[in-house]
């Protein structure tokens, strides 16, 4: 299990416990946020699970794809700490990650 420190779109700071293996986006639509629709379900095709990484992980992260990198393009809220959920799985090695769910396109 890792910690997940959730921001919603007020600024409003939520602790999740997560199982690794898991992506951040199920983690967050399986706690009750309603903010981040993940359309697709995960298949990283909508971009609609957006999120901007606290700045102290992003080394921990794995590489994005080129299309989550297409994807989040598509974004007016892009900046250097974005990514999809739905593409970030939860290990041992993000515990005490936070994220902001981004601002609706
Ligand atoms: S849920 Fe659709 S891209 Fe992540």
């Amino acid at each position: 299990m890792a910690k997940l420190v959730v921001v919603n779109r007020e600024g409003a700071e939520t602790e999740v416990e997560v199982k690794s293996g898991f992506s951040v986006m199920e983690a967050i639509r399986d706690n009750g946020f309603d903010e981040l629709l993940a359309l697709c379900g995960g298949c990283c095709s909508c971009a609609t699970c957006h999120i901007h990484i606290d700045p102290a992980f992003m080394g921990a992260l794995p590489a994005m794809s080129e299309d989550e990198n297409d994807l989040l393009d598509s974004s007016d809220h892009r900046d250097e700490f974005s990514r999809l959920s739905c593409q970030v799985k939860m290990s041992d090695a993000l515990d005490g990650l936070k994220v902001t769910i981004a601002e609706e396109d």
